[in-house]
């Protein structure tokens, strides 16, 4: 198994990640004395296709809690009902719990171990590719609230990160793909190479119909090693900032366009690394006007994320409702647009002096009306 370690000193832990591993996860539990109780929370779907497997190698009861899927269940509502389960079950202070699913129930999880007696620990076990490279490193956790995506939720680190990557090969690919934008943000922000190899192996990525077992194993080697280059970066990150003070706003690449035009279909349109597809374009084009990325790299960045089969045009979407929505992201700070946009690919920087003049023509160029 490959290890990338998260060094946040006494709340640092590892990064584990490799194929087929989840029955050897209760051995490495008990082996660190994790928690004395075990509770997995997981969705029914996730319980179904994985459940058995961790649950098979813990000696220690395990007690699984199901929360319905979606993002609409990651509410404070639904963590109400968890918490209600938990002092039934009479979980103690050193209970642990391990988040089994996707962001969502990564967030939610994380956010109840937080805050259950004051904090206990907790694993985050991600099965889809967004929170392998994503959500399940570095501690952010919360719910969302009625009126805004993520506005309840504290920092709280997880013990570690244990990943699968052979999960992946029952995500729907709509779901593979919304993580796979995400991985190629790494590259744009990070890494000029890991976005070479994103180009190099763009097909193979998007596959996930095995002719034979050989190829299945040839696709999770090549995912576990997306899996590790981006958690190696986003690791560097969290090590550096961990509570979002500065750097780790680099991380919202393609999220200043991407959250206005969610917001503005409510959801319903673009899926999460869709939206964060089309704002990473988005962000390339402003940084061309503003003579900083050549056309090269947006055209390099367009033609990967087409090979991803991620868009990377708004069609027929208001401009002004688009630039009203940027108005209202929360990446604004004293009444300015942050944007963060690359220089180059492989290094970006945080701009908050685009004119509103430069963001009205590239949403324009990309098709909104
Ligand atoms: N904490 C962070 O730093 C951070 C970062 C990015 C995103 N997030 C959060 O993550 C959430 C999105 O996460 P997501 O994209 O993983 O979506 P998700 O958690 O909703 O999972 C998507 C769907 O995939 C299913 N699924 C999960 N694993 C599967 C598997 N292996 N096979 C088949 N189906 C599977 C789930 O049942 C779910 O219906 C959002 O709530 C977002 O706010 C958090």
């Amino acid at each position: 198994m490959a290890k990338v370690k998260v060094d946040l000193k006494e709340r640092g832990y590892d990064i584990l990640i490799g194929s087929d591993n989840l029955a050897e996860l209760g051995k490495l539990v008990h082996d660190q004395k994790w928690g004395r109780e075990i509770f997995i929370i997981t969705d029914p779907l996730v319980n179904d296709l994985y459940g058995d497997q961790v649950r098979r190698g813990f000696k220690e009861q395990v007690r699984t809690i199901e929360l319905q899927r979606g993002e609409r269940y990651k509410n404070l509502g639904e963590a109400g009902k968890i918490y209600d389960q938990l002092v039934k079950m009479k979980a103690h202070r050193d209970a642990l719990i391990i988040a089994l699913g996707g962001g969502v129930i990564g967030d939610i999880a994380g956010y109840i171990a937080a805050t259950y007696m004051r904090g206990i620990n907790y694993l985050q076990v991600p099965t889809t590719l967004l929170a392998q490279v994503d959500a399940a490193i570095g501690g952010k956790t919360g719910v969302n609230h009625p009126r805004g995506k993520n506005l309840i939720g504290c920092f709280y680190q997880p013990r570690g990160v244990y990943i699968d990557v052979a999960t992946l090969a029952t995500l729907p690919a709509r779901e593979l793909r919304t993580g796979l934008a995400e991985v190629v943000k790494y590259g744009v922000i990070e890494d000029a190479d890991f976005f070479k190899f994103l180009e190099a192996n763009a097909h193979q990525l998007n596959t996930r119909t095995f002719e034979s077992d050989e190829t299945k194993q040839a696709a999770f080697k090549l995912w576990q090693t997306i899996v590790l280059e981006a958690a190696k970066i986003k690791a560097k990150i969290v090590e550096k900032d961990e509570k979002e003070k500065g750097l780790r706003m680099v991380l919202n690449y393609g999220h200043t366009v991407g959250h206005a035009l969610e917001s503005l279909t409510r959801y319903r349109t673009y899926n999460h690394g869709e939206a964060v597809a089309v704002g990473m374009v988005a962000a390339a084009l402003i940084a061309s006007k503003m003579r900083m990325l050549d056309g090269e790299g947006v055209a390099r960045l367009v033609s990967l994320l087409e090979k991803l089969e991620l868009p990377t045009r708004i069609e027929g979407l208001p401009v002004a409702k688009l630039v009203n929505y940027l108005g209202l992201d929360k990446k604004v700070k004293a009444g300015r647009v942050n944007f963060v946009l690359p220089e180059k690919l492989g290094r970006v920087v945080i701009r908050n002096d685009v004119p509103a003049a430069v963001i009205r023509q590239v949403l324009t160029e990309l098709g909104a009306a």
